[in-house]
This record gives C-alpha cells, sequence and structure tokens, in this order.
C-alpha cells in the first residue's frame, strides 16, 4: 500500500492516513465570521474524499487580529454552534479536524479592524499592508494569551480533534519568535528565550485544557526571508525542542511572510494581471510596482521546506511533521515519508483546484492537477470566496 494511504497517530488521535488539508482561507464565513453553508458544503465534500487531516481556513481569536473579511472568527460562545456543525460535517464523513488559531498581528487593513494594526514592536513600514502597526503593552499581550486559550477552548468544546496555532506567514505568533519583527527589550524580546516567551504561555495555557483525546499543532515558520534576518531553520528547529517540552503534538513546518516575502509561502507564477485587477484602483500602481519587482524569483520548486524540516527532525527526532508547500507528486511524497524526513504531508492549493483529490491519489493519480499559477490568491486579495480558475 502507498505510504501515503498508511494511519499515523498524532498524540492520541489516529489519523487514518497522512494526507493533510493545510489551512486555507476560504471568506466564505459571513461578513462577522460565521459558518456558512457554503464553508460546510466544501468540507463535506473535501471529507467525503478521504483526507486524513483536515485544517479549515483560518480562525481569528479577536477582533482586533481579524485577517480579511469573511474570514472565520471562534472569539465568542456564539460562533460554537457553526462551529459544531463544521466538526460534524467533517467527522460524520470521515476526516478529523483541527481548527487553526489565528491573530494577525501587524498584516490586516485598518479597514477590516477598524483600528490600527497591533505588533509585538513597531518595525518598519512594509510594502504589503502600509501601515506602522500600535506596539502591544503589557495588559493586552496578556489578555490576547487569554484569547488563544479560550479560542482553544471553543475549539474543543465544539469536538475538534485539535487546534493549530498560526505561528507562520508573518502573523502574530511569527512576529513574536522573529528577531526581525520582535524588537522588544522587556520580558517579551530580547533574546530567544524572551521572543518565545508569548508563544510558552499559549501552548502551556491550552496544554491544560486540551480534552486527553485531542492535540496540539503548530504552523511554524521555518525561514522568514525577511530583508533582515528573522527566523532561520536553525532557530526554528530550537524553537520546536522547546515546543515538545511543553507538550506540543507536531509541528507543520511553512515558510514566508506576508509583508516581506509574500511568495515564498506559495512559490509559483506571479498572476500579476489578476492580482493587481483585484485591488482597489487607487493601489493598483503600487501593487503593480512591488509585484514587478517580485517577478521571477520565486518560481515553483517541490517540497520547498523540505530542507528546513530536515534540520528541525535532526535536532529532534521525535515531533511528528508535516511538510507543506509545493507538494505535488506522488513518487515525491512517497519520498520523503519513507526516508523518515516527515510523517505528514500538507496540501493547500491542490485541494483548491480539486476537492476530490485525495479519491483520485487513492485511485492512483501520479501527481496532483494544481500548476501552483497561483490565480486562487487573486481571489484573497479581493476577499472573494476562493476558486481556481480551472476548477473542477
Ligand atoms: C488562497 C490561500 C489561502 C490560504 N490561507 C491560509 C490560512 O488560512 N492559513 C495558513 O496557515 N495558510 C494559508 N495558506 C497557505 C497554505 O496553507 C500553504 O501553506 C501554502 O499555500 C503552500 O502550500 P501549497 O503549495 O500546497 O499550496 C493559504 C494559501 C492559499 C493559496
Amino acid at each position: 500500500m502507498s505510504l501515503l494511504f498508511e494511519p499515523v497517530r498524532i498524540g492520541e488521535v489516529d489519523l487514518d492516513n497522512r494526507i493533510m488539508h493545510s489551512a486555507t482561507q476560504e471568506s466564505m464565513a459571513d461578513s462577522e465570521g460565521y459558518v456558512t453553508d457554503t464553508l460546510l458544503d466544501r468540507y463535506r465534500k473535501l471529507a467525503s474524499s478521504g483526507i486524513g487531516l483536515i485544517v479549515p481556513g483560518t480562525m481569528n481569536v479577536n477582533p482586533v487580529g481579524r485577517f480579511g473579511t469573511n474570514s472565520n472568527a471562534i472569539w465568542h460562545d456564539s460562533y460554537l454552534p457553526g462551529l459544531q456543525r463544521l466538526t460534524g460535517v467533517i467527522h460524520s464523513n470521515g476526516s478529523k479536524v483541527a481548527f487553526q488559531l489565528q491573530h494577525a498581528g501587524r498584516q490586516t487593513f485598518k479597514k477590516v479592524i477598524g483600528q490600527r494594526p497591533v505588533a509585538p514592536s513597531k518595525g518598519r513600514m512594509d510594502p504589503m499592508f502600509m501601515a506602522r502597526p500600535r506596539v502591544m503593552g503589557e495588559a493586552e499581550i496578556e489578555s490576547t494569551i487569554e484569547d488563544y486559550v479560550s479560542a482553544a477552548g471553543r475549539a474543543f468544546a465544539a469536538g475538534a480533534d485539535g487546534v493549530q496555532l498560526h505561528a507562520g506567514h508573518g502573523f502574530l505568533l511569527n512576529q513574536f519568535l522573529s528577531p526581525f519583527f520582535n524588537h522588544r527589550r522587556d520580558g517579551w524580546g530580547g533574546s530567544d528565550e524572551k521572543r518565545f516567551r508569548f508563544v510558552r504561555e499559549i501552548v502551556n495555557g491550552i496544554v491544560a485544557i486540551k480534552p486527553e483525546k485531542a492535540f496540539t499543532m503548530i504552523k511554524l515558520s521555518s525561514n522568514d526571508f525577511t530583508p533582515e534576518e528573522g527566523i532561520t531553520p536553525p532557530l526554528a528547529a530550537r524553537y520546536v525542542k522547546w515546543l515538545d517540552d511543553l507538550g506540543m503534538d507536531a509541528v507543520e513546518v511553512t515558510c514566508g511572510t506576508g509583508s516581506f516575502s509574500n511568495m515564498n509561502i506559495w512559490r509559483g507564477d506571479l498572476p500579476i494581471k489578476e492580482m493587481v485587477g483585484a485591488l482597489p484602483p487607487a493601489k493598483r500602481l503600487g501593487g503593480w510596482i512591488v509585484l514587478k519587482r517580485m517577478a521571477g524569483k520565486f518560481d515553483y520548486e517541490e517540497g520547498y521546506n523540505l530542507e528546513a524540516a530536515r534540520t528541525i527532525r535532526s535536532l529532534d527526532p521525535h515531533m511528528p511533521l508535516a511538510l507543506v508547500g509545493g507538494l505535488r507528486h506522488v513518487e515525491y511524497m512517497e519520498k520523503v515519508l519513507g526516508d523518515g524526513s516527515v510523517d505528514l504531508i500538507s496540501m493547500s492549493r491542490p485541494f483548491i483546484r480539486d476537492l476530490r483529490l485525495v479519491e483520485k491519489l487513492r485511485k492512483g493519480a501520479p501527481e496532483v492537477s494544481c500548476v501552483s499559477c497561483n490565480k486562487c490568491l487573486a481571489t484573497t486579495v479581493g476577499n472573494e470566496q476562493i476558486k481556481c480558475p480551472y476548477g473542477e
């Protein structure tokens, strides 16, 4: 049998196979973040195709950290009935589900959250979000930690098998962990240990309330690729060792930040025309200039986070690892599972193109149909529901 379809255990949770749906912001919630029938329909189809673990699109832990209109929210008990329906649809169709907990930090817009975005430090003006953030004070840091833990409590109450902390792509947890973004000199910055403290306190809070039969996972940037040094694979590996000591059950290895190194997250083509077209008219010229400068620098490469995952594995051989980023060929997936580099194969764009993908892989398809054209990204720029122009 293909290694992809062998079972695997994360914490105390058994997954039927090693294929994971990486969190993908669908923009299918309503304008207040509530689950809709459209969202349920997407996950009904995905789960019934036989995915081992599904992480739906990112879920905001508080309104200040919201990323994008129509993104999912988990900051209040009123969201519970919808979230329960979501886990119900996924479970009854045979997959396990983890909710991704998110705070965008500086990477969101005043227009979305009604105030200036917040961050551990001011840092430099970034080319994507064009704002200097407001620096978080001690009380706000403490209350945000509580927001993460309460959100995890809601995820478990809704029946999720796990929670995944989003500590990648330049969002708030990534900002605290990264020497590029975090310039604090108080108890929350100044050394790797202090930059790790925000995540440590959140993880401690979640582990304390986690049901026995549920797991914790983190999506961690293994390489920020920022203009000055941020997180690098050796630092990510150190963090993973510390997370292991705290009781973290698994790590999804990603890279890149939305602000300064966006296309590292999703290497492939740069559909400038579609992306610029999705921007409001006043931002089109600026967007075009930024995108033109990026053209040709982030071409598709299979498994672009593999070397970082191997660095992490060499320091902590016991932590289960999910690899994400450009995984497109079954032979390659089998190889990285077979040589022990990673334990799970995680994908996003291939599922935007094809909701029945896993069924096809099970029947012997040698590759996914996604060609990393990145036209799906243009839909996220405009906050429209995700779609692939070639989708089935
Ligand atoms: C439209 C779109 C939305 C995404 N939303 C999220 C998200 O909500 N959370 C997250 O961690 N990553 C998100 N990602 C990144 C993917 O999970 C993944 O890390 C990246 O696309 C690389 O994997 P792939 O080559 O399989 O697409 C998104 C990607 C795309 C294309």
